[in-house]
């Protein structure tokens, strides 16, 4: 029987990830983590505990108070979608929000931030049969995960589809406001010190610009496939 493997999947603000780790955990029957959203709940804990003055994080004090930051993912029996925790809260909706995106990529430059959420998706994948992704899931969290995807789409594409997606939820924003969202996070998201998004040289590169989701999903089952027919996963 074939192991429950790890699939790492990198890639830059809203050009489709989560969507295509949640199915691709949905097809194999794996558990799918969105690393993103917990590096989100730290944000919006800054913002609800006042750690946050003009869009700037009181970076010392939040050190201080990591310790009480509890998260963890409930699957909405709707949706069938993880949602996230935060300190017995659920938070999926407020996370989503564009002040709580124009907040995390400067929570996620904190080196100690990092160092709590790297370990706690260490473990939350520990046992393989899981789909993360992230920044950092290929270089960092999972370096020896056996399959890697890097995941690029036309910025436009991206910001169009974000619009989209929070058009008539109570995250809705202008298309400027969004696209001019991804540009900075791209940017700090790619430039920090603390593990940048990079695309791993064993990772494999699907741009989904011009794809379905389904498109998209067919396409990971197919490298998905193809690996597991080269390499004997014991
Ligand atoms: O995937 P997302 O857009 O929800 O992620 C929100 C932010 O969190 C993103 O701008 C960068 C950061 N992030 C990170 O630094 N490392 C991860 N593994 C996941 C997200």
């Amino acid at each position: 029987m074939s192991k429950n493997i790890t699939i790492a999947i990198d890639g830059y603000s809203s050009c489709g990830k989560s969507t295509m780790a949640k199915a691709l955990a949905k097809e194999l029957g794996y558990v799918f983590i969105d690393t993103g959203a917990m590096y989100r709940g730290i944000s919006l804990f800054c913002i609800e505990n006042g750690l946050v003055d003009n869009n700037e994080i009181n970076v010392e004090e939040l050190i201080i108070r990591l310790p009480e930051i509890q998260l963890s993912f409930v699957t909405n029996e709707e949706t069938l979608k993880p949602e996230l925790i935060l300190n017995n809260v659920n938070v999926e909706s407020k996370i989503r929000s564009i002040k709580v995106s124009s907040l995390v990529s400067k929570v996620a430059v904190i080196k100690q931030v990092r160092q709590k959420l790297v370990h706690a998706q260490r473990l939350l994948g520990q046992k393989g049969g899981v789909v993360m992704d992230g920044r950092d899931i290929g270089s960092v969290v999972f370096p020896n995960a056996e399959l890697k995807l890097f995941i690029t789409s036309d910025p436009k594409i991206r910001a169009q589809r974000r619009f989209e997606e929070l058009k008539g939820t109570e995250n809705e924003a202008s298309l400027e406001e969004i696209t001019q969202n991804l540009k900075e996070r791209d940017f700090i998201d790619t430039t920090r010190k603390e593990s940048p998004l990079i695309q791993c040289e064993d990772a494999v590169v699907i741009d989904n610009s011009n794809l379905s989701e389904q498109q998209q999903l067919e396409l990971a089952l197919d490298i998905i496939n193809e690996i597991k027919a080269i390499k004997v996963f014991e």
